[in-house]
């Protein structure tokens, strides 16, 4: 099998997207899209519904063909060496790889057999895989039993049966709750731990905060931002501290007494009682420090939190809209008490 002319001695990064474009009928799914991930890296693809990451996901795994631009995985061209890519990736995609019917051990034996892995290989991974993802009690249960968390463990254990050098992950934690979301990520962590590069979608930006080294925004097939996690809250201004006073004659005392804590003064909002004030990305250290001074100053509060920027902040700032139109329920469910303080 011929790879792109190189690959077998390619030191450029894992992952390199150039120009893609991708349109399905009228829709244009992608429109010159450029990503980079470093050998051993985590890039987050990070967007709401509809904005290409799926589409993206699907043309580094060979599922689909870009229109226009170029897609190389560890140098080996998408187009014109999509069996040599596929030797090297794992993909634990939106839908699920699972064949119900059958157990998780089953299915993970039936994946070592698609890739060729002799039989005591494939009963050892299969056995390993399993005891890592916390299924072995279950192994030799139907799937279709399992919960939606031990689903999306056993798919994300196929992705792996074949130690893949570049791993895909479309959005692996949608739909799991909060400890099943923490299970996930140190799981991601101990793969990335061992120098697996991943490229992983999510509609969270805590989730790429949690895992990525890089991340890209995408909104509507198209780049929107790209830098570290900080970087990007950077832009909307960083972490957010805020409070409410419970005696308001201490209102503007208690401003006063965090004000050292920014450059910007705080917001006060005298109906409410509450201060704000930005941080940047000192939010938990500015918490102890807050605490300590209306301590002091004998000032009782009630609320009192650190409110780090979401998703759609990042969004409103970068676009000056947010990620409502296509995605509200969701991102409102989990932005709490976001309303206010977007200056
Ligand atoms: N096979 C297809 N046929 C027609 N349109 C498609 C197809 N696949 C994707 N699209 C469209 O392309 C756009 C990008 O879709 P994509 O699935 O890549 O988004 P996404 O970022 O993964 O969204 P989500 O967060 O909902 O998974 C959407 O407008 C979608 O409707
Ligand atoms: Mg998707």
């Amino acid at each position: 099998m011929s790879a792109t002319p190189g690959a077998a001695t390619w030191d450029g990064p894992a992952i390199l997207v150039e120009d893609v474009h991708k349109a399905f009928g009228e829709v244009q799914a992608l429109c010159g899209v450029d990503l980079v991930a470093e050998r051993g890296q985590v890039l987050g693809l990070l967007g709401p519904n509809g904005a290409g990451k799926t589409t993206a996901v699907k043309i580094l795994t060979t599922l689909i063909e870009p229109d226009r631009g170029r897609a190389l995985v560890e140098g080996r061209d998408v187009v014109c060496s999509p069996a040599a890519v596929r030797e090297i990736i794992g993909l634990a995609g939106q839908s699920t790889a699972i064949q119900e019917e059958l157990t998780g051990r089953e299915n993970l034996e039936i994946m070592g057999r698609l890739y060729h892995l002799d039989p005591a290989t494939r009963r050892r991974r299969s056995s390993e895989l399993l005891e890592r993802f916390e299924l072995a009690d279950a192994a030799d249960r139907p799937a279709k039993g399992y919960s939606g968390g031990m689903q999306r463990r056993l798919d994300l254990a196929l992705s792996l049966v074949s130690r893949p050098a570049v791993l895909f992950l479309d959005e692996p934690t949608s739909g799991l709750d909060p400890r099943s979301r923490l299970g996930m990520w140190e799981v991601i962590q101990e793969l990335v731990s061992m120098g697996t590069t991943l490229l992983l979608t999510t509609q969270y930006l805590e989730e790429a905060d949690e895992l990525a080294d890089e991340i890209v925004v995408v909104d509507r097939g198209r780049v929107i931002a790209a830098g570290t996690v900080q970087e990007l809250k950077n832009r909307v201004g960083g972490d957010v501290i805020e409070f409410e006073v419970v005696d308001r004659q201490h209102l503007t005392q208690a401003a006063e007494a965090v004000s050292v804590l920014s450059e910007l003064r705080p917001t006060v909002d005298a109906e409410a009682a509450r201060v704000a004030i930005r941080v940047g990305a000192s939010g938990s250290a500015s918490l102890v420090e807050t605490v300590r001074r209306l301590d002091a100053l004998g000032i009782r509060t009630e609320d009192l939190a650190v409110r780090r920027p979401s998703l759609d902040d990042v969004f409103l700032a970068l676009t000056g809209h947010g990620t409502e139109e296509d995605n509200g329920a969701k991102l409102r469910s989990r932005r709490g008490r976001s309303a206010g303080h977007r200056a």
